[in-house]
């Protein structure tokens, strides 16, 4: 109707195209790994889940021994159990990893926006399978944990009260809610791979970014076998870290009062989440107003939204962005202090320092993204050095020499190498140097100068 074949010949040209010949960039490193170990980890929570919900029962009074039941009478149900539980938190590592790849490489710069906002959609989402799936084993932690959260709701003004009960499905967690969650926690993986479809697709329309930022059409290699290999090793790495977990560790990742049935006369001394929400838990504490909170919480998120717009930088990766590339590890360190904020209790010093590394993650990436990149223009045309992609015979001759430069060359120079501090002290300490990175690529030279 369409005029489009689905015959044997379409589907494997599909295929083809999209995993076998798909054209990659010939310099990506380790970290364009973590998307496909992400594509992985996403299968290994699918298939563990599908066997354990053949023994779990969703009642209230049945969920906790049912699990007990899958740990110690089903032939290899505790194995199944923690890959399913330390597989959650693999697959934040690596999503948290892929988040951070792309803030430093600049994945979110034009044209890939709308590839960016499918992912935050994604984690979005796998945040609210991950909670969903926690209150499954019905213990302490997951009755309370689903009570906090779920009474978050309760903030929003006039309608809260309703929408908290309605969530419920009764006037407090309970069995109705204990359903439905495992309902939604069962569903959602399949949406999820339904978006990693659409997030797949998006990047396939314009292609992969490189570690350099720049457009590389004219040097690509087929997926296969270049890009088979590489993720395949790092699927090795994942499954031996994974491994180390659930066979020394399993229950390292999660809280002990797990293992309590869940009481709700009982609340426990302190209620935390599981490490992966840490960071954000911590911005939802750090304001002093529920609304406030859980406003902040969300936006946190959210907020990820706006890079593609609010960018101001022509330059993608940070390697090239002295001054950006020192607030992202300023960005990096401050996720990891609200990550230990958000575990710790709410008093002095942490509340202040809570809100200090709030204050710095919404300042990083609302006013730090635009301005650092008005900054780093404005040094580039200072320089009047601006950006100067070029190719020719003779420098093809002179591999790894500046063109017509009189200077003698330094060792990192004459290897073709930065020197990782070079930009710092070129860019701010000897700007006359003129500094030129060059990179070699099977049939063209790159000069970037900045
Ligand atoms: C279930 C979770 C996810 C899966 C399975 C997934 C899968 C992938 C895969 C296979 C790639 C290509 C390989 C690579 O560049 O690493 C990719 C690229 C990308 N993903 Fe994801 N992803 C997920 C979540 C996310 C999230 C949460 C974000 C951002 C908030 C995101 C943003 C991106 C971007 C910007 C690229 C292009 C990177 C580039 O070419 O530089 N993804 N994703």
């Amino acid at each position: 109707m369409f005029g489009i074949r689905w015959n044997r010949d379409s589907i494997l040209s599909f295929i083809d195209s999209h995993i076998i010949d798909y054209p990659t960039p010939i310099n990506l490193n380790y970290f364009w790994s973590f998307g496909s170990t992400a594509g992985l980890c996403l299968v290994i929570q699918i298939v563990t889940g599908i066997f354990l919900a053949m023994h779990y029962c969703p009642h209230i009074d049945l969920a906790f021994n049912s699990v007990e039941h899958i740990m110690t009478d089903v032939n290899n149900g505790w194995l199944i159990r923690y890959t399913h539980a330390n597989g959650a938190s693999m697959f934040f590592i690596v999503v948290y990893c892929h988040i951070f790849r792309g803030l430093y490489y600049g994945s979110y710069i034009y044209p890939r926006g709308r590839l960016w906002a499918s992912g935050v959609i994604i984690f979005l989402l796998m945040m609210a399978t991950a909670f969903m799936g926690y209150v499954l084993p019905w213990g302490q932690m997951s009755f309370w944990g689903a009570t906090v959260i779920t009474n978050l709701f309760s903030a929003i003004p006039f309608v809260g009260g309703s929408i908290v009960e309605w969530l419920w499905g009764g006037f407090s967690v309970s069995n109705a809610t204990l359903n439905r969650f495992y309902s939604l926690h069962y569903l959602m993986p399949f949406v999820i791979a339904g978006l990693v479809i659409v997030h797949l697709s998006l990047l396939h329309k314009d292609g992969s970014n490189n570690p350099l930022g720049i457009n590389t059409n004219t040097d690509n290699v087929p997926f296969y076998p270049y890009f088979y290999v590489k993720d395949l090793f790092s699927f090795f790495i994942l499954v031996f870290m994974f491994s180390f977990f659930v066979f020394f560790y399993p229950n390292v990742l999660g809280h002990t009062d797990n293992y309590i049935p869940a009481n709700p006369l009982s609340t426990p001394a302190h209620i935390v989440p599981e490490w992966y929400f840490l960071p954000f838990y911590a911005i939802l504490r750090s304001i002093p107003d529920k609304l406030g909170g859980v406003v902040a919480m969300i936006s946190a998120i959210l907020v990820l939204l706006l890079l593609p717009v609010i960018n101001t930088s022509k330059v993608r990766s940070s390697k090239f962005r002295p001054i950006f590339g020192l607030a992202y590890w300023f960005l990096v360190s401050d996720f990891i202090i609200l990550g230990w904020i958000g575990q710790k209790p709410v008093e002095t010093p942490y509340i202040e320092i809570g809100m200090g590394a709030t204050i710095f993650y919404f300042l990083f990436l609302l006013v730090l993204v635009p301005v650092i990149g008005i900054i780093e223009s404005k040094m580039v045309e200072n320089r009047d050095g601006l950006v100067n992609v070029e190719s020719t015979e003779e420098d093809e001759l002179y591999f790894g020499q500046i063109p017509d430069s009189s200077k003698e060359l330094s060792t990192y120079e004459s290897l073709n190498m930065v020197h990782p501090l070079d930009k710092y002290f070129r860019l701010f300490l000897v700007p006359e140097l003129e500094p030129v990175y060059v990179t070699r690529f099977t049939n063209v030279n790159f000069f970037i100068t900045i």
